[in-house]
């Protein structure tokens, strides 16, 4: 009997040991909608890299680019549903979720990178990560992309230039006003479209950042573009509440440094990429960059004002003026 009992406990004491080995990893799916040489297609790479150098017996991440999972407009649910675990939208993108994170478009919020910068990292920039809790979503960090730039097929110098033309936005009701208050016509559609859009001039331009219009080919097929400095994209990397509190104990805070350090490399990305990829649209040739005059820059301030008042009581004033402030 005494035998019988050792054995047993062998046996049972060896399958734990081999189910332990041979425990499958997390699978941690990170879908985004850029190209892998953007800063947040750099900072995905990065932590995927790090999490395999670290603890990749235990976790595994898979990083899917330019919209191959899931396009921003259905990420979100797909997460809901445990589809994908991580994503990084713009901050444009979540209105559905809530109205806070609906400050960082309002125009001209922010002089340059470095007050971006100031206001995330303060306190109140850090409670806007989990301003989506209720929906059961948690916001582990903002990567940088940089400011936007308005392209078009003819040069906008003053915002009357922009009157009458269609101009995609993300989906955004602070971005569809600021276009409004330009005489213009917004309209929401995914990234992917976008070059097509512009290429068959089904669209007559499009504000994006330095980087996204030089991997996505629009200076190829705009040949004009301001450089207007005049909103944000940055992006929130979201995960379900769900997926997070479920992971282990021990791993979760390695899982988070990992990410963190992925976040900080694409930030230097972007840092580099305002200006290198700016510079390799003008070395095309295919595109003008026009340059505001003060006084240019001081009409485009002036017509996208009003957007502020507009979304003052759903963004909240308080939350407003401390942004505004990170400007010093
Ligand atoms: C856009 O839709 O233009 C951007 O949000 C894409 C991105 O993720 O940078």
């Amino acid at each position: 009997r005494k035998v019988s009992k050792i054995l047993a406990l062998t046996a049972v004491s060896s399958m734990l040991a081999i189910g332990s080995a041979f425990a499958a990893p997390i699978t941690i799916k990170f879908a985004h909608v850029v190209a892998e040489n953007t800063p947040k297609g750099q900072a995905a790479n990065k932590f995927r890299d790090l999490v395999a150098e670290r603890m990749g017996d235990k976790v595994v991440v898979e990083v899917f680019p330019n919209s191959q999972l899931f396009g921003d407009d259905t990420v979100l649910e797909a997460m809901a549903l445990g589809d994908v675990q991580l994503a990084a939208p713009s901050l444009s993108k979540f209105d559905r979720y809530t109205k806070s994170l609906q400050l960082y478009d309002l125009p001209f919020l922010f002089n340059d990178m470095a007050a971006a910068e100031r206001f995330q990292q303060s306190e109140v920039g850090n409670e806007l990560l989990m301003s989506m809790a209720d929906k059961g979503l948690i916001g582990l960090g903002y990567i940088h992309n940089g400011l936007k730039q308005i392209s078009a097929h003819k040069p906008l110098r003053v915002p009357e230039d922009a009157k009458g033309l269609k101009f995609r936005i993300q989906a955004s009701n602070v971005l569809a006003a600021q276009f409004d208050a330009l005489g213009a016509m917004p309209l929401k559609k995914p990234f992917s479209e976008v070059f097509t859009l512009l290429q068959t001039k089904a669209i007559d331009g499009q504000e994006n950042t330095w980087s996204n219009m030089y991997s996505q080919k629009f200076f190829e097929v705009q040949p004009y573009i301001t450089e207007s400095d005049h909103g944000l994209i940055d992006y929130l990397v979201v995960t379900s509440t769900e997926f997070w509190e479920g992971l282990p104990e021990d791993l979760r805070p390695e899982i988070k440094k990992a990410l963190d350090d992925g976040i900080a490399f694409g930030n230097d990305v972007a840092a580099e990429k305002e200006n290198s990829d700016k510079q390799r649209i003008i070395d095309s040739g295919r595109s003008e960059v026009i340059t505001l005059t003060p006084e240019q820059r001081a009409l485009w301030v002036e017509a996208m004002k009003p957007v502020w008042q507009k979304f003052e009581e759903e963004i909240g004033k308080d939350l407003i003026d401390a942004a505004y402030a990170a400007n010093q």
